[in-house]
């Protein structure tokens, strides 16, 4: 190896290292455009003194739905300040107080106590709060299928949509987004006919449309000639293979980390190889990093427990024997380790009105503790 080649200490390859975390908003998104206006005419009414049109956003995963969401709404704060756009991942936030917790964040800056308030008075100060300020209300509601076991999305449209029959003049619209087309009608199922929706269509990417997306991420994320067109065109391959841009865009990262542990400039043939052998214990390793306190314990629990048929209510007695963390505390966390995918949940039908849950790890647990000791 040159000693060119072999970076110093404080040297990085990396331009900006955030571009290829997964919550990343991307400056330029490319082959959205007619997305990206079909969203903007949905929130068009708002800015009008009418309401936001209901939408339905469809494609499968990692298609851009939830950044193209984001960055319309970005866009129409910076416009205009009366129309209020609130964005919810329902897969972390499933409960109707949940739900109207973070809008309340959104709109009034702080959230509610967890406890001892009802629903309704969070309710009654959003819709106010909105009334006397004229304001519009779009409310995303991200991964929406997961209302859909508990049985919330219907009280929770419903209480988005019909705001207008309580507090006058209240301007409401909702977006819900989907990745499966299986959902799409357990929608209908699920919600009355209160929700009619427009669609938008967000189609799977072609090999070159995700080339171009992952050349994009390189110029945001690397310093210039770190990598290669041919090593793009084989990252770019890989993803269309995997019929998932986000696998495009963690490879990308991890190839980086690759090479610049061992100290190179440019990512080479031999870091691709290792880094398309590690793809999903790195970037677990990688997710684990990220977890709380709380969240870990939760994990190791599961782990030792050892147990294939692990049932939600057993798991929170054995985690809560000290009696520090409330029910909705732990479910979060569950629904967060679930958002992250190092767990799966499973309605199994049984229980009290159906609502028991089985625990599955989705990885080996001795993979996880190599991990865990990693950090
Ligand atoms: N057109 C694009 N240009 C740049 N980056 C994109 C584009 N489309 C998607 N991405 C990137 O791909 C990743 C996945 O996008 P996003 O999370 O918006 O997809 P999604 O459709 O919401 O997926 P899911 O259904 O799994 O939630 C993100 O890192 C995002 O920045
Ligand atoms: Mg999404």
């Amino acid at each position: 190896m040159n000693i060119d080649d072999i970076l110093m200490h404080d040297e990085t390859i990396f331009k900006n290292r955030e571009a290829f975390n997964p919550n990343y908003v991307p400056d330029n998104f490319p082959h959205r455009e007619s997305q990206i206006t079909s969203l903007i005419f949905s929130l068009r009414p708002a800015l009008r003194g009418g309401k936001p049109l209901n939408t339905l956003v469809l494609g499968s995963p990692a298609t851009g739905k939830t950044t193209a969401i984001k960055k319309v709404f970005q866009k129409l704060e910076e416009r205009s300040d009366k129309v209020a756009c609130v964005y919810v991942n329902c897969q972390i936030h499933t409960t109707r107080f949940n739900i109207f917790s973070q809008i309340q964040k959104k709109i009034l800056g702080y959230l509610p106590p967890e406890t001892g308030i009802p629903f309704s008075r969070v309710y009654q100060n959003i819709m106010r709060h909105l009334a006397d300020e004229k304001k519009a209300l779009v409310v995303a509601l991200d991964d929406v299928n997961y209302l859909f076991h508990s049985k919330n999305a219907n009280k929770i449209f419903y209480d988005i949509l019909r705001a207008h029959e309580e507090f006058e003049g209240v301007r409401t619209g909702l977006f819900a987004v989907i990745s499966d087309i299986e959902f799409r009608y357990l929608l209908d199922k699920n919600v009355d006919s209160i929700f009619i929706p427009q669609e938008i269509v967000f189609d799977p990417y072609t090999q070159e449309e995700m080339r171009d997306i992952l050349k994009e991420r390189v110029k945001a994320g690397f310093y210039p000639d770190v990598i290669s067109e041919n090593f793009l065109d084989k990252i770019a391959e890989y993803a269309w293979s995997m019929g998932d841009l986000r696998a495009g865009i963690n490879l990308l990262g991890l190839v980086g980390n690759i090479a610049e542990a061992g100290a190179s400039k440019t990512i080479t043939k031999e870091h691709l190889k290792t880094a398309l052998k590690n793809t999903s214990s790195i970037s677990l390793k990688n997710t684990i990093k990220t977890l709380s306190s709380d969240e870990k314990r939760l994990l190791q629990i599961i782990m030792v427990s050892g147990d294939d048929d692990l049932i939600a209510g057993n798991l929170y007695k054995l985690l809560n024997k000290a009696k520090t963390l409330s029910y909705a505390s732990f479910d979060r966390i569950l629904n967060k380790l679930e958002f992250l995918r190092i767990i799966d949940i499973k309605f199994t039908g049984k229980g009290m009105k159906g609502n028991s849950r089985v625990i599955i790890l989705r990885f080996d647990t001795k993979e996880i503790e190599k991990c865990m000791d990693n950090i």
